[in-house]
């Protein structure tokens, strides 16, 4: 099969097409004729050579894709070779051909694209398990969500809108704010042009948020620990602006905080099919019936991969960006 692959890590021009050996499945696996797979911003660590895949997974990248199963392991039930899937995969996305387990295959809405579906899992799996699993979100509750444009941003902005949050959001232009608050966001800070912890503290009248989706880490420590009510939760879920802060552990106690750390292509696959049942039961329904929708902002060829991570460290996507295979 043909896949994306690179020798030496580094910039986006290390990437190339070559011809690679067709995965084999497991008993509990499919093969999956890839039509679409998307990017991750861990895609572009790993091509930097800072990511590598756990033990096991494939060296290729991709950590989503939509598909055909050409394919199906020995011990699979309820999936047939022609069915449309997609699903979230610990590497692998990058190529013509791409083992899944069937157990976190998930049937595509009817009249979606593949390049529709393929947007779907990481970033709807984040922030199911950050929002919700992880950070309760609930009703009438304020929640910031930072870099509110990302793939992930995109996805929690319409979760949280749906369950009937307050949705706060910063984002580096006025045109990406713009398209969040269509999206349901209330209100939206350039935090290029405003320090967004004084933002937060005007537009909550003093009172900070209950919950901050956090995907910057140390260069919004303080501002976050700032802008969180008495009894606040932050969710770390990337690490954009550094990872080693000096923490005022008074303001965390003193506030009763709460700090959770989240990851999702290391946990166990078990984890991983529970997040995928979790999801087919609460969001993909909401999908499937167009209430939510991912947001895809442009889809190049994968012979185009290299332009397309210079698109995403360029910060110029609003949502995923999808190859199309
Ligand atoms: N823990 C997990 O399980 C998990 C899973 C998936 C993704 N993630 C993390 O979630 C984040 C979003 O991923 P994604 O693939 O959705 O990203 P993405 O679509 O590439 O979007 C990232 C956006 O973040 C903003 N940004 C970049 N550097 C920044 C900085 N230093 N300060 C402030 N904003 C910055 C940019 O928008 P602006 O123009 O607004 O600056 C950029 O477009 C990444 O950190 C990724 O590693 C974590």
């Amino acid at each position: 099969m043909q896949a994306v692959t690179f020798t030496t890590p580094g910039g986006p021009e290390v990437l190339h097409l070559a011809t690679a050996p067709d995965p084999q499945p497991t008993a509990e696996q499919v093969v999956v004729r890839v039509r679409a797979t998307a990017l991750n911003r861990a895609d572009t660590l790993q091509r930097r050579g800072l990511y590598p895949p756990p033990p096991g997974e494939s060296d290729i990248l991709g950590l989503e894709l939509a598909g055909e199963v050409e394919r199906v392991g020995a011990a699979v039930t309820g999936i047939a070779v022609g069915d449309r899937v997609c699903g979230l995969v610990g590497g692998g996305g990058y190529a013509e051909k791409a083992v899944l387990d069937a157990r976190m295959a998930i049937p595509i809405p009817a009249g979606w694209s593949f390049a529709q579906a393929a947007a779907v899992p990481e970033v709807f799996f984040t922030a199911q398990e950050t929002l919700f699993t992880l950070g309760d979100l609930q009703k009438d509750e304020t929640v910031l969500i930072h870099a509110a444009a990302s793939g992930v941003g995109t996805a929690g902005i319409q979760m949280a809108r749906e369950v009937g949050a307050r949705v706060l959001v910063t984002a580096g232009s006025e045109d990406k704010i713009r398209r969040c608050l269509e999206l349901g966001a209330t209100a939206g800070c350039n935090y290029k042009e405003r320090d967004f912890a004084d933002w937060i503290k005007e537009v909550t009248n003093g009172q900070g948020v209950e919950l901050i989706e956090d995907f910057i880490g140390a260069g919004y420590w303080n501002q976050n620990l700032q802008s969180l009510k008495v009894s606040g939760r932050l969710v770390l879920v990337g690490l954009m602006g550094g990872v080693k802060v000096e923490a005022n552990l008074q303001l965390i106690m003193g506030k009763r905080l709460q700090i959770f750390g989240s990851v999702l292509r290391s946990r166990p696959l078990a984890d991983k099919i529970d997040i995928t049942q979790r999801f087919r039961r609460r969001w993909l329904p909401l999908l499937a019936s167009g209430r939510i929708v991912p947001i895809v902002d442009r889809t190049f060829p994968l012979a185009q991969a290299a332009e397309a991570h210079r698109y995403m460290e360029e910060n110029r996507n609003f949502g995923k960006i999808t190859l199309e295979v």
